[in-house]
């Protein structure tokens, strides 16, 4: 059994992620490192229950001595790092927790991860992996005629959270770079699809949109995003670790431009054909246009053609198709939903919305 330590997992990604990984392999085992901030739900990996290649530990990426436990009893073969703070409007209102997590925190991963990998033999120091998932925010925003993101765009993070993500991947860099850890950064764009947490826009949008309330659009509707539904993102995360030249930076995008105004009135048209009786129809009479964003990013969009010549993947869910199981998972899950939105949630949609 190879040990995979995968930290935040029991957040939106890196939920779908073990769930993909013990789906497609037998010989591995998941330890999954998890603080349970407001994001974190235990719920999102309960069907693991009873399974033994999968153990939740309740910790944080930021306690060193924590971790060098963890690394001496469970000595996996790889770190995959999703732990982040990771809602770019809750960066804005307060940047510290970003700071804290995602610099500091994923800087004593690193050092913890480092000491134990030069404590193996030169075989382990080989096999050994540290996954840091980042996201195409840190390369900045683009014009709409731009072409998209490389690996090679200098990184012009405009917000607090791209900025600590953005010094996050710096020291991932160093550390492979200065000390020889075998690192591999992704830098992927909006991903969408089941458990993502209801504070981001997709499905803020469609719970929103099943309760008649308004549907609130930043500015003009009109900055782009280009989405990636989410088991396309874990399926391109097993191939970059299994196959993946360390010391590299693999972006992951999913082919998939979208204004913002038209995932709105998506979702608002799919909603109209799967509830035709609900009391707003059609959906779109919600829509209602907000004050913008502090800085917002006019476009993201990925150039893949790194990750798909050197590992042969590709995005394989189409807008639609993902989409309307996104929307049909949210309308199955009511427990995950009233679970999700019984912490803070109340408190954070009165704080960003009130003034609407
Ligand atoms: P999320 O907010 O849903 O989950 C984050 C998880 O990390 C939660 O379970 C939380 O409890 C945990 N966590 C936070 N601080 C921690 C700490 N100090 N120690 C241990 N655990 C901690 O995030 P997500 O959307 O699943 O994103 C996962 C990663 O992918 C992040 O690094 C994010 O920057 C990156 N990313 C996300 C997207 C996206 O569209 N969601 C796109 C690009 C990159
Ligand atoms: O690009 C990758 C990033 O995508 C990740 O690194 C972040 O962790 C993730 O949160 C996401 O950031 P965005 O800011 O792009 O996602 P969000 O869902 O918050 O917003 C998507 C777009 O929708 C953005 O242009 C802002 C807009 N928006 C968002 C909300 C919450 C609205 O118009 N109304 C809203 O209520």
């Amino acid at each position: 059994m190879s040990v995979i330590l995968v930290t935040g997992g029991a957040g939106f990604i890196g939920s779908n992620f073990i769930l993909s990984e013990l789906r497609r392999r037998d010989d591995v085992r998941i330890v999954n490192l998890d603080c349970l901030t407001y994001a974190g739900n235990p719920m999102n990996l309960a069907g693991l229950r009873g399974d033994s290649r999968y153990l939740f530990i309740h910790g944080n990426i930021g306690d060193g001595c924590w971790l060098r436990n963890l690394f001496e009893r469970y000595r996996p073969e790889a770190v995959v790092n999703f732990a982040a703070e990771t809602h770019v409007d809750r960066s804005i209102l307060g940047p510290e927790p970003f700071v804290r997590t995602n610099v500091m925190g994923t800087c004593c991963l690193l050092e913890e991860a480092r000491c134990y990998w030069e404590s193996l033999p030169a075989s382990g120091r080989k096999a050994f992996r540290f996954l840091h998932i980042s996201t195409d925010e840190v390369y900045g925003s683009l014009k709409l005629d731009s072409p998209p993101f490389t690996e090679e765009n200098p990184f012009a993070p405009n917000s607090p959270y791209s900025a600590s993500k953005a010094a996050a991947d710096h020291f991932v860099r160093a550390y492979g770079h200065t000390y020889g850890l075998p690192t591999l950064t992704t830098n992927c764009s909006n991903n969408y699809g089941p458990r993502q947490f209801p504070e981001k826009m997709i499905p803020l949008m469609i719970l929103n949109a099943l309760e008649g309330k308004a549907l609130p659009v930043y500015g003009d509707g009109r900055n782009v995003r280009d989405w990636l539904f989410v088991e396309d993102h874990c399926d391109a995360l097993h191939r970059v670790l299994t196959h993946g030249r360390p010391g590299e930076t693999y972006n992951i995008g999913g082919h998939c431009e979208k204004t913002n105004l038209e995932v709105v009135t998506t979702i608002c048209r799919m909603l109209d054909a799967i509830r035709p009786k609900a009391p707003r129809v059609p959906h779109e009479s919600l829509i209602t246009f907000v004050e913008d964003r502090p800085g917002h990013d006019l476009r993201y969009a990925i150039d893949s053609s790194k990750i798909e010549r050197e590992v042969g993947w590709t995005p394989k869910e189409t807008f639609e198709t993902g989409l309307e199981r996104t929307i049909r998972w949210y309308i199955e899950n009511p427990a995950w939903v009233a679970a999700a939105r019984s912490g803070d949630y109340h408190v954070w949609i009165k704080r960003q919305y009130a003034a609407q």
